[in-house]
């Protein structure tokens, strides 16, 4: 199986950014993890703060499944949700924190209409339980 993750703006920052609410870790560092806790699974990992760089790895995406953090743009991008409206690949959306316990304008989410399913709140952990929705038969 092959998955691709995606995140989006802000999220090459994990590690120093707001750490009282995403952690301390990198997620490069995450992300070696990650690899070796699903075995098997060929990872592919792609960030951009650019929304239409994001757009294009959805458009170019050759693989199994899509994890995608969108960061902002899951409260703002109607061009996200149509990409994802326009590809074949099943996409999961994923949050790092429980943006339902977060401001209001976190409750709304663009994309999570066009995605199969939502995971959020638990941490970087969010990623593994994303990846395995996509496996776990
Ligand atoms: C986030 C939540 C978003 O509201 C925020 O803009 C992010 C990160 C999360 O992973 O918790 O950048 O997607």
């Amino acid at each position: 199986m092959k998955l691709l993750i995606i995140n989006g703006p802000n999220l090459n920052l994990l590690g120093t950014r707001e750490p009282e609410i995403y952690g301390n870790r990198t997620f490069e560092s995450y992300l070696m993890e990650l690899r070796e806790m699903l075995d098997g699974v060929e990872l592919d990992y792609y960030q951009s703060n650019h929304e239409g760089d994001i757009i294009d790895a959805l458009h170019e995406a050759d693989c199994d499944g899509i994890i995608l953090n969108a960061g902002a743009y899951t409260h703002t991008s109607l061009a996200i949700a149509d990409a994802i409206k326009g590809i074949q690949v099943p996409v999961i959306e994923v949050h790092i924190s429980n943006v339902a316990s977060r401001e209001p304008i976190r409750h709304v989410s663009m994309i999570g209409g066009v995605c199969q399913g939502t995971i959020a709140g638990f941490g970087l952990k969010s990623y593994f339980l994303a990846a395995q929705a996509f496996i776990i038969e």
